[in-house]
């Protein structure tokens, strides 16, 4: 019998991923296995909780089937949020309403799966809690496609969404290949001002495909002369050219690209653009220079989601980081955020740690510049050789129908 512990509360905030709720499951099964007391889950994280909406899991999870369906549902069961807390200054009434509720749910083991801006919640959560000497642990669990979370090796959820667009361009670059006529297609790819998840395209270039012409990451700034130029080049030797943008290319003077469109601008909470239409604005610029048919994808929300071509790897990891941020928590850990230690690429071996979160939030870790070639229009050898583990292996989903089935919560 494990010993008996507290209530545990969990939330899931920012951006889904295919395998947000494997985490989601190795917390609330490993909280269950090692004595909590309640596990509640928040709806629409710390926004939600704030409004005193949340749930006791137990009462949704209920049956080993439902943990295997959860670990391939996509997208945050418990839905999510982009809520910036506020600095302590400017509202204290904020922090002492969290903490009431808190209270009142008698929990002392507090969960956040994220991404950086998720770990800025985690971070001000404990430095309040120290400053009233609360006995609450928080610990931060990372979550996010763009795999742009410091310390750690890679995030869950990046290697599905890795997986997913090496898969898709492949499949761009086929249909493209069909017509003996020039064409252009640009795919357009998330991961805001890091590109991680566009170097993924390069998965494609594999033994039956030579994979996309071009790459470019956010990391470098983007030259317009210099990329038509590269198309007109391209294009004197082939009739198909397939190109991945990051949807966070921008000029040397910081414009993204996407900004030089006529999209409404939206932004969040914490202060970040959504950035769409890079795609579309080159594939019309391409279009009028060449003369030649152009056509732009944008690949949006389908790669944060497509847990039917998850990477068994990814799921599996996602679990792991629950179920460790749960064992160190009731170690004692606070303030932490569980991190990703590869050991080994070949065999791939990867283990959990912990790492202090205020180190972690509000930070975006970068593609290395040595991991981009010189002309800065593809990824390198230490690219691939860094991703192509996290990608491995299926989970087969369980189909009903002819569909994926999933497990939901009614979240109105
Ligand atoms: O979660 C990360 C991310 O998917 C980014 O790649 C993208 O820029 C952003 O979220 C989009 O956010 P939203 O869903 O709030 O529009």
């Amino acid at each position: 019998m494990a010993e008996k512990r507290g209530n545990v509360i969990v939330g899931q905030s920012g951006g889904p991923t295919a395998v947000i709720n494997s985490s989601l499951v190795g917390v609330y099964k490993t909280a269950r296995d090692r004595g909590a007391g309640k596990v509640y889950g928040m709806l629409h994280g710390i926004q939600g909780l704030l409004e005193e909406k949340y749930v006791d899991l137990s009462e949704h999870i209920r049956s080993d089937l439902d943990i295997e369906l959860l670990k391939r549902t996509p997208s945050s069961f418990l839905g999510s949020c982009r809520y910036k807390l506020p600095e302590y200054s400017d509202k204290p009434e904020v922090y002492e309403r969290i903490f009431e509720i808190l209270n009142k749910l008698e929990i002392e083991f507090f969960f956040y799966i994220g991404g950086n801006d998720s770990m800025d919640t985690i971070k001000k959560l404990y430095d309040y809690g120290q400053t009233i000497g609360s006995r609450i642990h928080f610990m931060g669990v990372p979550k996010t496609i763009d795999n742009d979370l410091a310390v750690t090796d890679h995030t869950p959820g990046y290697g599905s969404a890795a997986k997913y667009i090496g898969a898709i361009t492949k499949e761009i670059i086929r249909d493209g290949l069909v017509y003996d006529t020039r064409n252009v297609t640009i795919v357009e790819i998330m991961g805001r001002n890091a590109g991680w998840l566009t170097g993924a395209a390069a998965l494609a270039s594999c033994e039956d495909c030579e994979g996309p012409d071009m790459i470019f990451l956010p990391e470098v700034d983007f030259d317009m002369d210099s990329f038509l130029g590269k198309v007109a080049k391209l294009q004197e030797k082939k009739k198909s050219i397939v190109i991945a943008v990051s949807e966070g290319i921008h000029m040397s003077d910081g414009t993204y690209v996407c900004e030089l469109t006529d999209n409404v601008s939206q932004i969040d909470s914490f202060g970040h653009r959504t950035l769409t239409g890079a795609a579309s604005y080159l594939s019309n610029k391409v279009a009028s220079t060449f003369g030649c048919k152009s056509r732009a994808i944008e690949v949006s929300t389908l790669q944060r989601c497509a847990a039917h071509l998850s990477s068994r790897v990814d799921i599996t990891e996602a679990f792991q980081v629950g179920g460790a941020a749960v064992k160190e928590a009731f170690e004692g850990a606070n303030g932490m955020m569980i991190t990703l230690k590869r050991v080994s690429d070949d065999p791939y071996i990867c283990v959990t740690d912990i790492y202090d979160v205020h180190k972690i939030a509000n930070v975006e870790k970068k593609v290395p510049r040595e991991w981009i070639n010189d002309t800065a229009d593809y990824v390198m050898p230490q690219f691939i050789s860094y991703i192509k583990p996290l990608i491995q292996a299926e989970l087969t989903a369980i189909m009903t129908d002819g569909l994926p089935r999933h497990l939901v919560l009614n979240l109105k």
